[in-house]
């Protein structure tokens, strides 16, 4: 892992996703070892260790190099978020939710290991993931403090479980902008923001920079949802490993719904360049940020 972390420290335009994600998949594998009772710790493992883009522990680990930190040190608390995200999407998926069949390519938790089980999987996921940044992670006290606030926060009432409430309570319904600025800011945003804080804050960044990167995550995670939202109605099984037109079936009011493909693709561009914007102004460079940039626009653009 040395030589990994002083590979990334050194070569700032060589963009390598695919080394993270290994390191991130090899963590996670051995964060989540099955003990008894058996099948909790094997719905949990089923969707963590599925196939995911695995997008959010890369932005961290990410930040906490660009920031002069170690890859090591975030390592622990980009898996959490990785679990967190893992358990927002297991319980999105179940029945009194979106009530999907597939995730990741495969049958979604709740389809084989059953509701109980799916609703248990995803609560032990919330709970163990900051578990793991206390007891994984080699980190001051204080910084380990400032993480589990920040997880607290995005993971709860005033994050993704605020998002989730107003984007089921929305299905049918007209809303207003504001309303679907506040259902992809929290649903979304606030794990890229969470991920790339958590990354500056490990790097012992300043407060400047640290809201550099909430910036940031706030318009890559509204970028990154209404590209989501435009693959629901243009993109395929395979490539999505997700049901295609469920929004549309579940009357969501997604940004596709409320203003047409063509706005919706020029708002990612505008947020996109917005990212590229915070990057100049702070004086990042990272090929694995322009990588995640340009992977989204490709996607909402191409079909
Ligand atoms: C799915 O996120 C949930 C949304 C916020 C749209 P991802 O598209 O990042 O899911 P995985 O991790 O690649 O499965
Ligand atoms: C994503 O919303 C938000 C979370 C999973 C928390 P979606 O409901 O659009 O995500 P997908 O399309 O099921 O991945
Ligand atoms: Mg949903
Ligand atoms: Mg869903
Ligand atoms: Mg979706």
């Amino acid at each position: 892992m040395g030589s990994l972390t002083h590979f990334y420290g050194k070569i700032i335009f060589v963009s390598d996703m695919k080394k993270l994600i290994k390191l991130i998949d090899e963590n996670l594998d051995k964060l989540l070892p099955v003990q008894y009772p058996q099948e909790i710790f094997e719905s949990m493992r089923y969707s963590v260790l599925a196939e995911g883009k695995r997008l959010r522990p890369v932005l961290c680990l990410e930040a906490a190099r660009v920031f002069g930190g170690k890859i090591e040190d975030a390592i622990p608390t980009a898996c959490a978020i990785e679990m967190l995200h893992a358990q927002s999407l297991i319980h999105d998926d179940l029945p009194c939710m979106d009530n999907d069949d597939y995730r990741r390519g495969k049958l979604t938790n709740h389809k084989v290991f059953g509701e109980a089980v799916a609703v248990l999987a995803g609560d032990a996921l919330l709970t163990f993931a900051p578990q793991l940044i206390i007891q994984k992670s080699n980190l001051p006290s204080e910084i380990k403090l400032r993480l589990l606030e920040e997880y607290c926060i995005a993971a709860g009432a005033y994050g993704l479980i605020a998002g989730q409430a107003v984007d089921i309570e929305s299905e049918g319904k007209e809303i207003s902008p504001e309303t679907l600025e506040f259902i992809h800011t929290h649903k979304t945003a606030d794990l890229f923001k969470l991920a790339l804080k958590a990354g500056a804050i490990i790097a012992g960044a300043g407060e400047e920079k640290i809201s550099a990167m909430e910036n940031f995550g706030q318009n890559l995670g509204f970028a990154f949802q209404i590209c989501d939202d435009i693959l629901d109605e243009t993109s395929t099984f395979e490539e999505l490993g997700k049901t295609l037109g469920k929004d549309k079936a579940a009357q969501k009011p997604t940004y596709t719904a409320i203003f047409g493909l063509e706005k919706a693709r020029t708002e990612v561009i505008c947020l996109l360049d917005n990212t590229c914007g915070i990057m100049a102004k702070h004086g990042i460079q990272s090929g694995v940020f322009c990588e995640i940039i340009d992977g989204i626009k490709e996607r909402a653009t191409k079909c």
